[in-house]
């Protein structure tokens, strides 16, 4: 199939609200997406994911700014005039099509010929994992059944921008695991160019060569799962990503990357923050993430606390333990000594090469962090 790339240069759009105030979705966003990438707009509601998503298919102007698909400058082109196609949420089969109609009605309205049209159909179902549904009306179809004809229905007439706004979020949850392995396979054979919207993190983070994370309208961080999990550029994207726990920390130098920080007494070495350049001015928290922590015999790691609650999740244990700065989270296998129970004083060491120093904004107190963490 073709692929193409997409560009969205300063591309701003503003809605009139109830009030006739102005509701600013998006917010100076830039991007390029090369042929046959799989990024995902990820971000709280109300973020401007679907927004942004909507421009690049034509539903919507930008106010400001310009979108590209390949080098064809698109911004105003009427959507049946882009080489795009959208799969929703809410599947948008028509109910008195059968299966085949469905899929094959993008084609009918291309004058693709009756027989040429049921070859086509029949060889994205197959791709889908349908053969043999094209007679059955979707309401005879599961949720992830009509989903899958959804996508087919998107992919038959080959765009070359595959677009989905949230497409599994009707799905229960082993349906969704499934269909998510589902749509990356089909991408990765198609090689069709995908932009995928979600607010689900783990959706993310297992489909998509890159992750655009958004908040109010901007994007925040761009990167890999690996850079966006490991390596978040803010507290925000952080906590998005995952349970984080937060220390305080004095900083005693500058290495480069690095940075050597004071906890407990205890001198560690960590990662600064990608694109944050060390600034002395600036306030400072180090994150860490749950598994990248381990509970010690008490006095042998840096931060001292009492476990409160263990939960048992079959192949990992999570331990929320109490500290000074809160309470934090620890992820860790079962110890072949079994549980240590509730009531224990354990000691936390930190894995070094994991933990990231982040900026904290002013007026933010780095001890509620914790709090607002679990
Ligand atoms: N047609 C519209 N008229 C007025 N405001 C709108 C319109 N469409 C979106 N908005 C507003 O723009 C902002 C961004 O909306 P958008 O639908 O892009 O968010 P989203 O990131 O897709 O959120 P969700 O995860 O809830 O789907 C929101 O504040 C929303 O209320
Ligand atoms: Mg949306």
């Amino acid at each position: 199939m073709p692929a193409s790339s997409v560009s969205l240069t300063n591309v701003y759009k503003a809605f009139k609200g109830f009030k006739g105030e102005e509701i600013l979705a998006v917010d100076d966003v830039s991007f390029r997406i090369e042929p046959g990438a799989f990024v995902t707009l990820l971000g709280p509601s109300g973020c401007g994911k679907t927004t942004s998503l909507r421009m690049i298919a034509g539903f919507e102007n930008p106010t400001k700014g310009k979108i590209k698909i390949d080098e064809e400058d698109v911004t105003f082109i009427p959507p049946w005039k882009r080489d795009t196609a959208m799969v929703f949420q809410s599947y948008g089969l028509f109910p008195h099509m059968n299966v085949g109609d469905n899929v094959g009605y993008g084609l009918k309205m291309r004058k693709v010929t009756t027989s040429e049209r049921h070859k086509k159909v029949s060889a994205i179902l197959d791709l889908v994992g349908l053969s043999g549904f094209e007679e059955r009306p979707p309401s005879s179809l599961s949720g992830g059944q009509q989903q899958r004809v959804a996508l087919a229905r998107a992919l038959v007439v080959e765009p070359s921008v595959l677009l989905f706004d949230e497409p599994l979020s009707n799905l229960d949850v082993l349906l969704r695991e499934q269909m998510r392995v589902e749509i990356r396979r089909i991408q990765q054979k198609t090689g069709i160019t995908a932009i995928y919207v979600t607010h689900d993190r783990t959706e993310a983070m297992t489909l998509s060569d890159t992750v655009i994370v958004m908040n109010k309208g901007k994007i925040v961080q761009t990167g890999t799962p690996f850079d966006i999990y490991e390596e978040p550029n803010s507290i925000f994207v952080a906590d998005f990503m995952g349970k984080m726990a937060y220390f305080p920390v004095k900083i005693l130098a500058w290495e480069g990357k690095d940075a050597i920080v004071e906890l407990y007494d205890k001198k560690l070495s960590v990662r600064v923050a990608k694109n944050v350049t060390p600034n002395d001015s600036q306030r400072y928290i180090l994150a860490c993430r749950p598994e990248s922590m381990k509970m010690q015999e008490n006095g042998k790691g840096v931060v001292p606390g009492v476990i409160t609650t263990n939960v048992y999740l079959g192949n990992a244990i999570e331990s929320y333990i109490k500290t000074e700065f809160g309470e934090v989270m620890v992820k860790s296998e079962l110890p072949k000594e079994g549980l240590r129970p509730e009531g224990s004083p354990v000691s936390l060491s930190i894995r070094e090469d994991k933990a990231v120093l982040l900026p904290l904004d002013p007026g933010i107190d780095g001890l509620s962090l914790n709090k607002a963490n679990i």
